[in-house]
């Protein structure tokens, strides 16, 4: 009923949109072949060919998604032609009053480059911009040097047409990307990949995740938002059992793999969410009351079936889901009681035994996922009305670990409320769980308000979004952050465009809550680009470490301290310490 009414909503909030939009994409060039030619002109209007001027799609050499163009200058300096938005007239074009790019100019070329940057709206001289002496740097050896490029361009009533950019320059090359317009007043410009959580959350080995459904995933601001800020999705309902087994050994992959192909087309992990769980089970699991031998192969073929389709694309899977009752009252060490056996399917026909052999299961499906037990009000070790459940998931943990059984962590789904999420006492229990040896994520955080017109609110959900981001930062045992929604009206909450539990509000705009999200990751980022470690290259008895990533797995052998800063970008252990190598 609710996704219902999101749709007829969204066709409002798209129109509304325009008119707030801080930053308008002429063209990223992401979605468009490797390959596609640009036209290019000269100086006097005329279209230059091939041998003499070149604006080709290429891969983008610095991130391992998404193109960029590459302009090749022959004797004569070259104008790029863009087609730019359609409808931008009137006031709505005269509010951009900025165009802006990143350039980066290959090794090799002479230092200098200089000469005036031009961009023509149409093809008319009268609407030219130039800007004398613009000086780019060129990269260095083996590292690419992006420059911002920022201009105000003149104030025009109609963006309807074409524009032409380029430099006074000749016999030159170089490479743009994010080509865009901005508003002078914007704050947040979500095509900056430095502005985003993905960038920084990345150099810590984080993930930082969303859930989503496919018909969100495509080149619009909303697809863009996800996969430029986030590294992680999960389906929100499409990788359940409901959609990929919804009659008894018929499987249905599509929505899960939409998702899938376009998380690996952007570099983005998966989290599988979920297999065993009593809420949307397919109907004819309940329908036949199948004995508890015939309900297990069930579960079984489910799991060999679902997690197979998708081993080494998936990372991490939510095996069970939600299989505690809500009231424990029991303590640390004192046991633990299951969800009603009236209210689940698995339990009543199966007993207890179904948890454990869903994981084994899993992990004899896909021996290289992480598996997880993830569950609702749990998080808050002490003085929390979620206190007698978090234990309670502690005593089921160490009583699977005690039998054999891979787990390997709890997500906690964390759906919250500014007033009463506690960050302390989650970290109390992230630290609870690192000492059992598993880890302890975030899975499904959304955190509503309860004043819909206070900014002060907003305020404090921003802090306490940061707070826990805080803690992700400084556990080895919490290495994922998922968000359940993109913006506040696409969240599962009732009234989520009252109560804002999101990070993005419904035009896309970044909240205070995102942007101290990105800083706390950054804050991290920053410090952890500063290794500590003392390399000393002359030491023989030094020679010859091997290099592990932040999951403890090795990456590398016998490297030498003077070699580690060729190994790729990331986040490594090396001699027990963290190296981030640029
Ligand atoms: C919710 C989805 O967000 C809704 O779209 C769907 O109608 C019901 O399920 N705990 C979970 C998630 O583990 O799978 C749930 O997702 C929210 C609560």
């Amino acid at each position: 009923m609710k996704r219902l009414l999101l749709l007829t909503f969204s066709v409002f909030t798209f129109i509304a949109a325009s008119a707030a939009d801080k930053v308008i994409r002429i063209e990223n060039f992401d979605y468009l072949e490797v390959g596609t030619k640009f036209k290019v002109y000269g100086s006097a209007g005329a279209q230059l060919s091939d041998d003499v001027a070149s604006a080709t799609v290429v891969k983008d050499p610095r991130y391992s998604f998404g193109n960029i163009l590459h302009v090749k200058v022959g004797s004569t300096p070259a104008f790029v032609e863009f087609d730019i938005p359609n409808g931008l007239t009137g006031s709505k074009a005269s509010e951009y009053e900025r165009i802006a790019f990143e350039m980066m100019r290959p090794f090799g070329q002479t230092d200098r480059f200089q000469g005036s940057f031009v961009v023509s709206f149409g093809t008319t001289e009268s609407l030219r911009t130039a800007f004398a002496d613009i000086d780019v740097p060129v990269s260095e050896e083996n590292k690419l040097k992006t420059s911002k490029m920022t201009y105000s361009i003149k104030k025009v009533s109609s963006f309807s047409k074409k524009i032409r950019i380029g430099f006074t320059v000749r016999n030159t090359e170089y490479y743009i990307d994010e080509l865009r317009f901005l508003t002078t007043d914007f704050k947040y410009d979500y095509t900056d990949v430095e502005q985003t959580a993905r960038y920084h959350a990345e150099k810590l080995g984080k993930s930082i995740g969303v859930c989503v459904n496919p018909n969100q995933l495509n080149d619009s601001r909303e697809g863009q938002t996800i996969y430029r800020n986030f590294n992680m999705v999960v389906g929100e309902n499409a990788m359940k059992f409901d959609a990929t087994e919804p009659r008894r050994n018929s499987f249905n992959f599509s929505s899960g793999d939409q998702i899938v192909n376009w998380a690996l087309k952007h570099d983005m992990q998966v989290r599988g969410h979920t297999l065993a769980w009593h809420s949307q089970t397919a109907q004819w699991v309940h329908d036949t009351e199948y004995s508890k031998k015939e309900m297990l192969s069930i579960l079984k073929n489910h799991i060999f079936k679902v997690v197979g389709h998708w081993k080494g694309k998936i990372t991490e899977w939510d095996v069970v889901n939600e299989v505690l009752a809500e009231n424990q009252g029991r303590g640390v060490g004192a046991g633990y009681d299951l969800r009603n056996p009236g209210e689940s399917v698995w339990y009543r026909r199966c007993g207890e035994e179904f948890i454990d052999s869903a994981f084994v299961w899993a992990h004899q499906a896909d021996p290289d996922a992480i598996l997880y037990i993830n569950d609702y009000n749990i998080g808050h070790w002490e003085n929390h009305y979620e206190s007698g459940k978090t234990h309670a998931m502690y005593n089921l943990v160490k009583r699977l670990l005690d039998d054999g059984i891979p787990v390997h962590g709890v997500g906690m789904q964390m759906h919250t409320s500014i007033n009463g999420l506690n960050v302390s006492s989650i970290e109390k229990t992230i630290k609870e769980f690192q000492t059992l040896g598993v880890k302890c994520i975030i899975t499904e955080l959304d955190m509503p308000g309860s004043n819909p017109s206070s900014s002060s609110e907003q305020r404090v959900q921003a802090t306490k979004y940061a707070g826990l981001v805080d803690i992700v930062c400084r556990y080895d045992n919490a290495p994922t952050f998922v968000v359940w929604g993109i913006a506040d009206d696409r969240s599962w909450l009732e009234n989520s465009e009252q109560t804002k539990p999101l990070l993005f509000d419904p035009e896309m705009a970044a909240k205070p809550a995102y942007i101290s999200v990105v800083n706390k990751f950054k804050e991290y980022a920053v410090a952890a680009g500063n290794p500590s470690i003392e390399i000393d290259d002359h030491n023989p008895l030094l020679a010859g470490d091997d290099v592990y990533n932040i999951m403890g797995q090795k990456v590398a052998t016998s490297v030498k301290p003077a070699d580690i800063h060729n190994l790729p970008t990331g986040l490594y252990i090396y001699r027990g310490k963290k190296v981030y190598v640029e």
